[in-house]
Order: C-alpha cells, then sequence, then structure tokens
C-alpha cells in the first residue's frame, strides 16, 4: 500500500526520518506531506510511534483532473470496496488549492456520489445507512492533481491522549516534538523548559528520552477497520511496550511564573508517564539559574500581539538574553517565536534558525549552542 503522513509545513523532512527509522520506504517528500510504503502494520506502527506527523492516511489514487466529470469517472474507478463495508459511513472532506476545480462543496459532492456508486456496483445496493464503521474520505487538489486518500488516526496524532487540561496557549505536541528533536539533546542529560505552561515541551523530551510511543494511550480509526487484523493492533503495542526504556538518566527543569501552568505541567506529566524525570517548579525566567554546566534548553516564551505587548516581550527576551547567554555559557538554547526581532532583543545572532509554522503562525526556532 501507499500511505500518506500529512505534516505542518516545514516538518517533512523529520517526518520522513521517522518513516525511515521505523523501517519503511519514503517514495516521496512533498509540502506538508510524505508518502511511503507500507503494510497494515504500517498503519498500526506509524499510528504508534510517529511524533512529528498529523495523520496517517491509505492513499486510493491520484490523477490529474480538471473537470467534474474526470473527477467523478477516476474516483468511482477506485477499489473503495476493499475498504468501505457495506453499511460503513464514508463521509468526504478536503481542500483545493491552484485547481480549476476550486469549488471544496462540489468536489465534495461529486466524490461522494462517485463512491456511492462504484460501491452500488459492489454490494448490489442503492440505499447505504452508513451507520457501521467510519471511513473517512479526504481528498486534496494540489494544481489540479487529485488525490484520494482514508485517514487512518481520527483524532490528530497530536493528540496524544494524556492532556485532559489546556492553558491559554499550548504549543502543539508535533511541534514540540520536532524542536525537541532538533535540539539533540542527551538522555543522559539536563533538559528544561522555562516557560512550560502546560507542559508540553518537557513531556515531548521526556516520551523522547523513554521511548515511549507517542500513542500508545489512544485510539486511532483503524482500529476498527476488519482489514487490519486486532492481532496487529496488538503486536504494534506490545511491541512498543517492549521498547520503553526505563534506565534514561535524564533530568528535566520544568518552571513557569504561573501557578496554574505548574499545575498543569505537573498534572500533564503524571498522564504522560514523564513525570520520574520532573523537576517542576514555579519560578520567573529572571531566577532561573540551575547548578549545571551543561544542559539544553527548549521553549517558546510569550510572544507579541495575543500574549504580551511589544514592550513587554522586548524586556523578556533582553531578560532570556542575559540568563542563558551570560549565566549559563555551557547550555544550548533552542527558542521558538514568532517575533522577527527575537535577535535584536536577545542579544545576540543564533547560530542557526529555522522556519516551522505553529498552526498559521510563522515562526523561527533560534537555536544557541554553547558559548565555549
Ligand atoms: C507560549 S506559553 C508556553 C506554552 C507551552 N509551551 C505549552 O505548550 O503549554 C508561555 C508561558 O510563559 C510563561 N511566562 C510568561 N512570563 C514568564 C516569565 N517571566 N518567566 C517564566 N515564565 C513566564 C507563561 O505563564 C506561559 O505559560
Amino acid at each position: 500500500m501507499e500511505l500518506i503522513i500529512t505534516t505542518l509545513f516545514g516538518m517533512e523532512a523529520l517526518v520522513s526520518k521517522e518513516v525511515k527509522k521505523l523501517g519503511y520506504e519514503v517514495t516521496e517528500v512533498a509540502d506538508g506531506r510524505v508518502t511511503f510504503l507500507g503494510d497494515e502494520s504500517a498503519i498500526a506502527r506509524c499510528n504508534l510511534w510517529i511524533r512529528c506527523g498529523e495523520r496517517i492516511l491509505i492513499k486510493m489514487g491520484e490523477k490529474k483532473v480538471t473537470t467534474f466529470d474526470e473527477l467523478f469517472d477516476f474516483t468511482k474507478s477506485l477499489p473503495w470496496k476493499n475498504w468501505i463495508g457495506k453499511n460503513d459511513s464514508f463521509p468526504v472532506k478536503g481542500y483545493s488549492l491552484k485547481s480549476k476545480l476550486f469549488s471544496v462543496p462540489g468536489c465534495q459532492s461529486v466524490i461522494k456520489k462517485a463512491i456511492v456508486r462504484s460501491l452500488e456496483g459492489a454490494y448490489h445496493q442503492s440505499y447505504f445507512p452508513e451507520s457501521g464503521v467510519l471511513y473517512q474520505v479526504e481528498f486534496s487538489l494540489m494544481k489540479d492533481v487529485l488525490t484520494l486518500m482514508i485517514d487512518t488516526s481520527g483524532q490528530p496524532l497530536h493528540k496524544r491522549g494524556y492532556r485532559r487540561n489546556s492553558n491559554q496557549a499550548p504549543l502543539k505536541e508535533t511541534i514540540a516534538a520536532a524542536i525537541v528533536t532538533l535540539s539533540r539533546f542527551r538522555y543522559d542529560g539536563v533538559f528544561a523548559d522555562p516557560f512550560s505552561g502546560s507542559g508540553t515541551i518537557p513531556i515531548e523530551a521526556g516520551l523522547i528520552a523513554k521511548n515511549i510511543a507517542p500513542g500508545l494511550n489512544r485510539d486511532f480509526s483503524a482500529m476498527y477497520f476488519p482489514q487490519i487484523p486486532k492481532k496487529i493492533w496488538r503486536d504494534a503495542k506490545t511491541e512498543a511496550k517492549s521498547l520503553i526504556r526505563n534506565d534514561s538518566k535524564l533530568k528535566i527543569l520544568a518552571s513557569d511564573i504561573d501557578p496554574n501552568a505548574v499545575a498543569l505541567t505537573t498534572h500533564n506529566a503524571k498522564l504522560s508517564g514523564t513525570f520520574d524525570f520532573m523537576e517542576i517548579s514555579q519560578k520567573d525566567v529572571a531566577d532561573f539559574n540551575p547548578p549545571y554546566p551543561e544542559g539544553t534548553i527548549v521553549c517558546n516564551p510569550p510572544y507579541g500581539e495575543r500574549l504580551l505587548d511589544e514592550e513587554a516581550c522586548r524586556l523578556l527576551y533582553k531578560q532570556m538574553g542575559q540568563v542563558f547567554r551570560k549565566k549559563l555559557p555551557g547550555w544550548s538554547a533552542f527558542i521558538l517565536t514568532p517575533e522577527e526581532k527575537f535577535e535584536d532583543y536577545y542579544g545576540k545572532f543564533s547560530d542557526k534558525k529555522r522556519k516551522l509554522y505553529n498552526g498559521m503562525i510563522k515562526c523561527n526556532l533560534f537555536q544557541y549552542f554553547p558559548n565555549k
């Protein structure tokens, strides 16, 4: 089968690496999408293990289409009956970008009709109750190229299953996993997030260091697909549990100025199975001064407009520069913010920066290596 992982922009290379690490052959990396080859167990294993991608989808077909007739004929020609049963539900959603067929509702209804027609031929029935298993059909039309897919994840993969509460601006778990991965922190070292909020970043670091599969505590749509034997899911979960490392010496320092954030970080860390690594405290970043000569800071501090006014932002980033650069010269720091003037305020150009999108917000990951 061809499988597709959708990603946020900027995360494709990281997801491609994750897929290869799981042992699958990547066939294409495009904007927001990684395509690879896999079997039923790849669906289970990738849903359980992929940290930086949004969804795993089965690719049903791809073709250039510029008219509704072409859209209908191609969709109808695909083997929908291989997945969708007589009673199953198959809603259709998708998007169109830079394509002649730009009406999304129009495409949705043509695709739905074409799938119904294809299933009528297969099952010799004209009424579909759609009361059974959910097969969410997704389409994308990008520069007239239609891709038809079936979603296997259900809830997007950034939902790890531990988060019950949210704070003002939690970072998506997939981006947190990406920046934590890019930091290359040492699993036997010290890791810190002095703006921990609900704990997303420290929790992703803990999950990675312990090698806990991020999807171990949640369900996926494809768990209900009869085509994927239950044993495959059981085996994938057994494998994931057997790979958890309990010998990591990592120390995670999570702090925040807000006592509610500290309570949230504590709560979420306990639910995610990473609490045993954590030292959680209420602290202003100005007082952040851990007694370790080396370590890795990964954080997303508050930023202008939504959470802070510009002057407060400038002062906070200046403060961060003074604390991280002057008090902690042996530490590396990875700071995600949409603030374009970050380096000016912080007082130093980054050693490296990388563009990432936090939803629709364009951010930079400013990377500072130890100042030895
Ligand atoms: C953008 S949020 C971080 C969100 C977090 N990564 C998450 O996923 O939940 C910024 C956090 O910085 C905290 N904060 C603001 N000013 C601070 C300061 N001076 N020192 C420490 N924390 C501060 C806020 O309370 C807030 O929780």
